[in-house]
């Protein structure tokens, strides 16, 4: 049994008035999960290892996700939203785990506003971004904690794995069984130019020539096999960056799911991050910490947590 990480709350606030301090707009804090783990071809998530992934929900039920960027907004995909719904039949839920067996520590937050980028467009899907603003900032806890977002200067090779997280299907047609843990698994980025070149081969119709938009990116792999899928949608894809998760890309389309030549789509955070910043706001003040318990804590956070503050101090000086 484990116990909250007292020391977070404090490290939480000293964060962000350094990094205010730096001129730094990434969230306190944010992208350090606490606990260190189909889609296709993926796994069962570690418990806490993906803090900021949110199951939203229409009517009690999973259709995308999304991701957690501070304490009271999600950004998800703009193709998940039906303008005709009314805001007040979706929730956002945050700590989820197995769909099946609602955590004890998570959240249902019902969503006061949706903002649709202006620019999406249907047919192309370009700008499939979209930003939820929950009806009360959120309290962080061991298994709910912001993601950060990339800035202008954040990117990653080509060939660069990252991992892609959700509860949506496991193949095209296969829904992911109960007790519907969330699964996890690791692509490799695939730029825009590589990607066209790959949906060029044998194109589908369907889709046309050079599909794969300025504002998006691919990840998967040549041979297809690990995916993310229906249901993903919205969802995060993060990479690691020296001990801090960016969220690079938000699960957007695909041609079937895990087929070869066929890379997951996805859109690039780092094009939005102005309209994102916008309507948040630089919106760094430090949420407080809940003490809900969590099932797979140990020491050993803590201590990092310690000795991160520590070097965080000191590289201030
Ligand atoms: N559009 C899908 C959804 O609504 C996500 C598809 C991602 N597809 C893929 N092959 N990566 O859930």
């Amino acid at each position: 049994m484990g116990r909250l990480c007292s020391p977070l709350a404090l490290e939480l606030l000293v964060m962000t008035l350094l990094q205010g301090a730096q001129g730094s707009w990434k969230q306190a804090g944010c992208g350090q999960p606490r606990i260190s783990g189909r889609i296709v071809g993926g796994g069962d998530a570690p418990r806490g290892r993906w803090p900021w992934q949110a199951s939203i929900q229409h009517n009690g039920h999973h259709f995308c996700g999304g991701s957690l960027i501070s304490a009271q907004w999600v950004v998800s995909a703009a193709h998940c939203f039906q303008l005709s719904d009314l805001v007040s039949s979706y929730r956002v839920n945050l700590g989820e785990y197995q769909l099946s067996y609602p955590s004890q520590c998570r959240i249902s937050s019902p969503v006061s506003q949706i903002f649709v980028h202006p620019d999406y467009n249907s047919t192309w899907k370009s700008a499939d971004i979209a930003l939820l603003r929950l009806k009360q900032p959120v309290q962080y806890t061991n298994e709910i904690l912001p993601v950060c977002l990339p800035g202008p200067s954040d990117s990653f090779p080509d060939n660069h794995t990252c991992w892609v997280t959700g509860w949506g299907r496991i193949d095209s047609e296969v829904s992911l069984p109960p007790p519907s843990t969330l699964q996890e698994v690791q692509v490799q980025l695939v730029g825009t130019a590589a990607c066209n070149a790959l949906y060029n081969i044998d194109p589908d119709p369907k889709i046309g020539r050079d599909p794969v938009k300025p504002d998006m990116f691919c990840a998967g792999y040549a041979e297809g096999q690990r995916d993310s899928c229906q249901g993903d949608s919205g969802g995060p894809l993060a990479c690691d960056h020296n001990g801090t998760w960016l969220l690079m890309g938000i699960v957007s389309w695909g041609d079937g799911c895990g087929k070869p030549t066929r890379p997951g789509v996805y859109v690039q955070t780092v094009a939005y991050g102005e309209w994102i910043r916008g309507h948040t706001g630089s919106g760094s003040q430090a949420s407080t910490m809940g003490n809900c318990k969590s099932e797979t804590n140990d020491a050993r956070p803590c201590f990092s947590s310690f000795v991160l503050l520590f070097t965080t101090l000191l590289m201030s000086l």
